[in-house]
This record gives C-alpha cells, structure tokens and sequence, in this order.
C-alpha cells in the first residue's frame, strides 16, 4: 500500500466518523419530538410502585400526614427533590424516560392529592 493511498484511506475514515454524529442529531429533528405524558401517566406507570404503600419508606400519596412536613418546604423543593432524588427516593423516581416536565407534572398530581 502506497503511503498516498493510506492517507486517503485514512482521509475517507475520518470523514465517515465525523458524519455519524450529524446524522445522529439529525434523526430526531426529522421525526416529531415525543408528545409529554400527563402526570397521572406516570404516575401509575413510575411512582406508584413506591409512593401508593410507603415502600421503601416513600411518603403515600394522599397521605396527608406523610407530606405535611415536605409540602411546607414550598413546592419547589419538592420539585428539585424529585428530580435529583433525595436519600432513598432515586432521581426522577429512576424514570430515566421521563422529562423534567413529566415528573414536576407528577409531582404536581401528588402535592393535590396529598394537601
Ligand atoms: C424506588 C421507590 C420510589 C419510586 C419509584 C419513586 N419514589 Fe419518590 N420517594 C421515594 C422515597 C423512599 C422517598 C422519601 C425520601 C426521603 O425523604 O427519605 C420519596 C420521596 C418523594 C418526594 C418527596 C420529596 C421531598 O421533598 O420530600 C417526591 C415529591 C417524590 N418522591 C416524587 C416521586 C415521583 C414523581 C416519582 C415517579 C416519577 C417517584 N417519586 C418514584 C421512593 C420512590
């Protein structure tokens, strides 16, 4: 192999590598981003495993006594806490699926039921 056909070899690779990423992030652009899920979807789908009978030591949504004390933190907190997790609750509830939106639309749905 000629020393000029390596480096074209080389050339062709490095422009094949440095494409991949553009048609990566291209990808979702083409498509439609995917519509948010109402905060009772998950809800259901990735809290209730813990927060509909204390597993794990979770506060039982609509268990007023639970979350007194973290609703008077301001909603905000509690939000954050969601979203980074706090101690054994894990952040976003381990819904690694789930936007920010998503789980403050959950957390929302829990704080009504739980005031
Ligand atoms: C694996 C079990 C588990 C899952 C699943 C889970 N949580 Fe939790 N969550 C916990 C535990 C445990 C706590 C209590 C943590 C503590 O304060 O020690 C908690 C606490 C919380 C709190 C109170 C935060 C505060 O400021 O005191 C909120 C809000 C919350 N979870 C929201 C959610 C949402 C929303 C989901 C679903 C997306 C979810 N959790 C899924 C275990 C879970």
């Amino acid at each position: 192999m000629s020393n000029e056909v390596a480096v074209n070899k080389i050339a062709l690779l490095l422009t094949a590598l440095l494409a991949m990423p553009v048609v990566a992030s291209a990808a979702p652009a083409a498509g439609q981003a995917p519509a948010q899920r109402s905060g009772a979807v998950i809800l259901k789908a990735a809290c209730a495993s813990c927060h509909d009978n204390g597993l794990m030591g979770a506060p039982v949504t609509g268990n007023k006594k639970q979350w007194a004390a973290r609703l008077a933190q301001g909603n905000a907190v509690v939000h954050r806490n969601a979203l980074n997790g706090i101690r054994a609750m894990p952040p976003k509830g381990g819904c690694r699926s789930c936007s920010n939106e998503e789980i403050k639309a959950a957390v929302d749905i829990m704080i009504a039921r739980s005031k």
